[in-house]
């Protein structure tokens, strides 16, 4: 139907109006201004409006043009937009696209849910399908259909900015997970109607690994590697259905990815059958001359890019990108056949998203925003995030009528708790907009009394401000909580010289420790910062990511004891900045031929303490034979043995233990959470194939190869072979 709806509207188009819908323009490009300043974030100037729409028939626009705005701004802005797209000639609406990460952070008094790097802590697929759910109906609400999200790099270089973004280091946990985001934003038949927005998987593919740790810049991976961890969370997304994907910005071994026919054409069209759209990056196009050097102008740069399959192009502020590829089309140098199956894939989505019948929107559908119910999910997921990754003698929960100081610059921040993405690209530059939500200090003082809780900032991220004060209140203390961390940003900003936790705050958490107190360490940031120096000062660490809105509230309930912490984190965390492992490892990293050798992270992947304790126990398989399309049923018994309630998130590694590629130690091939009583057990149930067992060898075939595998789960192992009549 939709299939026949696009053949039609295309054999109307001219090739002006197809590539009116290939382009799209930041919002920025198109507000009122008074002597070059923006007046309102919200108010178009027609003049500008009508350049964009009536003379270069764009089809899509981008982004917001300040800082975030009301709902109803973002009704007008939206309408004022689709009115004049619906005055031309054939009457299609403009695809309007936002980075709603996580909730629509562009639009005042929604709900900031944890950032992805804290929801993968959870290991809690249907949490993150409600989330994303909410997330859908909040974007919707202020008449977005489409959203820039999820996130499906690895974050497995630490100094990359942008890990918090990314749902951690493992291909597996990231493929489950971007389904469920994917399933949430969308809904669950795939078809958007009004409470559900299009998804776009980002950055595709092989953007996490800049080998400087720099955003943007060079990256070398070996196909094999692509295909092995950097591709299968893409392919699992576009199965179920991602209507969109953005194009990695920066260069895998020495081919920028706008340039890549083979990523782009080859593999995610063709292998993957993806049958949406391509958005290039912000003004990646232009920048395949201006800073990659592989074309010689704008023209060239359009060329390249467009015949390696972009369909889109995220201009974002001029229109040569338009006059360039009608010229390139009217010389044959980019063949109307690429321009015509680009169009049909975005005029695809758009009838998908339902923006034909449904332009706009109705504002009084969309009661829910912001309902004590959505912000009450936003509480439940940000518990299950929360990890406690020390906890020496049980200090934590901290005992009732304890006098608490509380220190350090991520204490008293929305900000620093929502990270980037928050109402502005680098982060709310106060607590004003969030006014209504507890930072961290606040949340203690409400949830312990005031008069129990004092303050000193002690240190900012980049200096040491009152440390003497803070340590003559330390000294009238009986236990600290010392909060530290990184500040927001996002993208390039992020950029960082030394994995190292800053100066200030390693001076700060020092000169407590001298006093003798107990210190609990939280930890506020958006990557793994070293802390190896310091650790051995603390009591207790907790590791919030970044938890958004009730980042403040669980801390302090986890403090208390309302909340029994169950994250696990979903990166290894690394003991120092120049011995960087994945917890992916292959055998020769843990060897130990000096001191330095050796796998010795700070914390493991999936490590994750608990205030009451698992017991795994009867791990059975229901065969040690796995033969060609065949199961091996697990089963493993886990029980609550502590006095509390808790979540218990179980994960199935996977070892093969000869392999003609060097396998690694252990792999996730498997993963559930369960809630228990005290004292109550439950089974779980997982099942392992074939397909779960292999890898890309070297011929860049996905292959299982017969021989031994153990499984461990919970610290029991079991030995299984795999025995093919095939192979
Ligand atoms: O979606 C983002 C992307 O992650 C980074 N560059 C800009 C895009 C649009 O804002």
């Amino acid at each position: 139907m939709i299939e026949k709806q696009v053949d039609q509207l295309v054999s109307k188009m001219t090739l002006e109006e197809k590539v009116g819908q290939m382009t799209q323009i930041s919002v920025e490009a198109l507000l009122k201004t008074t002597n070059g300043v923006v007046n309102e974030p919200h108010i178009i100037d027609p003049e500008k409006l009508a350049t964009c729409i009536k003379k270069y028939k764009v089809g899509s626009i981008l982004n917001i043009g300040g800082d975030a705005q009301t709902r109803e701004n973002w009704q007008q802005l939206i309408r004022a937009i689709q009115k004049m797209a619906l005055e031309e000639r054939l009457k299609i609406p403009v695809l309007y696209g936002i980075d709603a990460i996580r909730g629509n952070n562009y639009t005042l008094n929604t709900v900031l849910f944890p950032q992805q790097i804290a929801q993968a802590a959870s290991f809690n697929t249907s949490m993150i399908k409600k989330v994303s759910e909410i997330s859908a109906y909040e974007t919707r609400a202020s008449f977005i259909p489409w959203t820039f999200s999820p996130v499906l790099d690895l974050g497995r270089q630490p100094v990359w900015p942008r890990i918090w973004e990314t749902f951690g280091e493992d291909p597996f946990l990231a493929a489950e997970l971007g389904k469920a985001t994917v399933e949430g934003f969308q809904g669950d038949n795939q078809v958007t109607d009004k409470y559900h927005v299009a998804a776009c998987l980002k950055h595709y593919m092989g953007y996490s690994m800049p080998l400087s740790g720099h955003d943007r810049t060079p990256a070398w991976i070996p196909e094999r590697e692509l295909r092995e961890y950097f591709l299968p969370q893409f392919a699992t997304a576009v199965k179920n259905g991602a209507k969109t994907v953005m194009v990695n910005s920066g260069e895998i071994n020495g081919v920028p990815v706008h340039a890549n026919k083979h990523i782009l054409t080859e593999i995610l069209k063709g292998e993957l059958q993806f049958s949406g759209f391509a958005v290039s990056d912000w003004q990646d196009i232009q920048y395949l001359y201006q800073r990659h050097h592989v074309a010689k102008d704008n023209k060239e740069a359009v060329m390249i890019a467009i015949n390696a399959g972009i369909d889109m192009s995220m201009v974002p502020t001029d229109y040569t990108f338009c006059e360039d590829l009608i010229a390139l089309a009217k010389e044959g140098k980019v063949p109307m056949s690429r321009i015509d199956d680009a169009v049909k894939r975005i005029l695809k989505v758009k009838y998908e998203v339902d923006l034909f019948n449904n332009p706009t929107g109705n504002a009084a559908d969309y009661p829910e925003v912001n309902s004590l119910a959505h912000n009450k999910v936003n509480y439940d997921a940000a518990s299950e995030c929360i990890t406690l990754l020390k906890n020496t003698n049980g200090i934590l929960p901290l005992a009732v009528g304890k006098k608490i100081l509380v220190c350090g610059p991520a204490a008293n921040s929305m900000r620093v708790l929502n990270g980037g993405w928050s109402r502005n690209w680098q982060g709310t530059n106060s607590n004003e907009t969030e006014k209504d939500k507890n930072t961290i200090l606040e949340a203690i003082q409400k949830t312990f009394g005031a008069a129990n809780v004092d303050y000193s900032e002690g240190a900012t991220f980049t200096e040491a401000t009152t440390i003497s004060e803070s340590v003559a209140k330390a000294e009238k203390s009986d236990v600290i909580v010392l909060c530290i961390g990184e500040n927001s940003y996002t993208e390039t900003p992020g950029n960082i010289g030394d994995l190292n936790i800053s100066a200030p705050q390693i001076e700060l958490a020092k000169a407590l420790a001298a006093t003798g107190k107990p210190i609990v360490f939280v930890l506020t940031e958006g990557r793994p910062r070293v802390i190896s120096a310091i650790e051995p000062l603390s009591a207790a660490v907790l590791h919030t990511y970044l938890l958004g809105n009730e980042g403040g509230n669980v801390v302090a309930d986890v403090l208390a004891g309302k909340i029994n912490p169950s994250g696990k984190l979903p990166y290894t965390y690394p003991r120092t900045a120049n011995s960087l492992h994945n917890y992916y490892h292959k055998h020769t990293e843990t060897l130990k031929f000096d001191e330095w050798a050796g796998f010795n992270p700070q914390w493991e992947f999936g490590y994750g303490l608990s205030y009451t304790s698992f017991a795994y126990s009867n791990l059975k398989l229901s065969t040690d034979q796995l033969a060609d399309n065949s199961k091996i049923t697990v089963t493993v018994d886990v029980a609550n043995t502590g006095k509390i309630a808790g979540k218990e998130a179980a994960l199935l590694f996977v070892s093969d233990k000869v392999a003609s590629i060097t396998p690694e130690v252990k792999r996730l091939r498997a993963f559930d959470k369960v809630e228990l009583q005290p004292g109550q057990s439950k089974t779980i149930t997982f099942t392992i194939d074939k397909e779960q067992l292999s890898f890309i060898n070297n011929d860049l075939k996905r292959v299982t190869e017969p021989g031994d595998f153990s499984l461990s789960i919970g610290g029991l192992t079991a030995d299984f072979k795999y025995v093919s009549a095939i192979n």
